[in-house]
């Protein structure tokens, strides 16, 4: 079965790969990663938040009333602790791509696109074969109009893509009014990859003191339906590579982004909850559900459930919707409800 898949022009050996997370906070647990089977690491997020304390300009962003940079340290209380400086971070991506025979993918999160974005230059130099960009913006100010917001993601590519040669992946928010049209946008503007997508930081209310609960949880299986569906639905129409993110939790829904039509899938939660080496455990139960159908490679596979491809593409649409609604019964009646269409 041949595996290997292309991911922004980094050929892979195949397309499972280590999504961003604190298993790459150190060179030991890259190799372990490597060792374990992943074909690419994207490393933890250098967050624009800690370029801008040690440029000692934080306090003034804080006091900017950009709301999100506070939720982020909140969300990834790791890069309090764990991540240092921009500087170790560098040091750490040189150590990485000297030590492994992997695509070491570099990630910045930030909302703006000044003063940090000389450091994807610097991921670049320290050896990095692409960069991810985790634009995490949460617009809670309601004044803040769609365009605006959308500016920022358009302003923050440009910077970068004028800053490096390698590949730039844009890791997605499912949150826009028009989700297709601001990957197609995106595509356009250069964007070499889109990562499907982005999990936000969702706020609990703790009961017991009153208090907004920060903890950010793992992901589930159940997540994979939305980056699945646009998937799909963006499968063939666009240029940049499709990377899913969100969700793998085993070989079943692997094979599900594939046929929907990504080019590599990205695993974090379930790599913490189960270790490093449940890569490899992915990789084989992948590879032995497609020979079992007698696939020969992942080209193959490919997008054979997208939108494109499927008999009906209406299933994507919002007729299928209703004829869900319709296929639930009531438990507490004997009668079905009438046909809505
Ligand atoms: C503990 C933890 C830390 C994470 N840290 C980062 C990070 O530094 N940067 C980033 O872009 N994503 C980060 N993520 C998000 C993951 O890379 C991934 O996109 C998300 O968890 C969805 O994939 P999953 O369902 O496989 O977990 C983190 C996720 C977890 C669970």
């Amino acid at each position: 079965m041949d595996l290997s898949t292309d991911y922004m022009g980094l050929k892979l050996k195949h397309p499972i790969i280590a999504s961003s997370s604190p298993l790459s906070d150190t060179l030991e647990g890259i190799k372990t990663l490597e060792d374990c089977g992943a074909s690419a690491i994207v490393m933890y997020s250098l967050f624009e938040e800690q370029i801008r304390r040690e440029n000692d300009a934080f306090d003034f962003f804080l006091e900017s009333g950009t709301e999100s940079f506070a939720e982020s340290i909140n969300y990834f209380p790791h890069i309090e602790t764990a991540h240092k400086g921009p500087e170790q971070y560098l040091n750490l991506i040189r150590k990485a791509v000297d030590a492994t025979d992997i695509p070491i993918i570099g990630s910045l999160n930030g909302v703006t696109n000044a003063g940090w974005i000389d450091y994807a230059k610097q991921i670049q130099e320290a050896g990095a074969s692409a960069i991810e960009l985790n634009i995490y913006f949460i617009p809670t100010d309601i004044d803040m109009q769609t365009s605006d917001v959308e500016q920022c993601y358009f302003d923050i590519l440009k910077a970068v893509k004028d800053a490096v040669a390698i590949p730039v992946a844009i890791k997605l928010s499912p949150f826009f009014s028009a989700t297709g049209n601001m990957a197609k946008r995106l595509d356009e503007a250069g964007a070499d990859a889109l990562v499907l997508f982005n999990r936000f930081y969702q706020p609990d209310i703790n009961l017991d003191n009153l208090s907004i609960d920060p903890r950010a949880d793992l992901s589930t299986a159940a997540e994979i339906r939305v980056p699945l569906l646009w998937i799909a639905v963006l499968y063939g129409r666009i240029k940049a590579s499709l990377a899913a993110s969100r969700g793998i939790h085993s070989s079943t829904e692997v094979i599900k982004y594939l046929l929907a039509g990504a080019d590599v899938v990205t695993v974090a939660s379930a790599l913490m909850k189960n270790g490093p080496q449940y890569l490899n455990v992915l990789v084989k139960e992948t590879d032995r559900w497609l020979t079992a159908r007698d696939y020969h490679s992942l080209a193959e596979v490919r997008g054979v459930m997208s939108r494109q491809n499927v008999k009906d593409p209406g299933a994507f649409e919002r007729v299928n919707y209703i004829k869900v609604l319709e296929s639930f019964e009531n438990p507490f009646t004997s009668g079905r409800a009438n046909s809505r269409i």
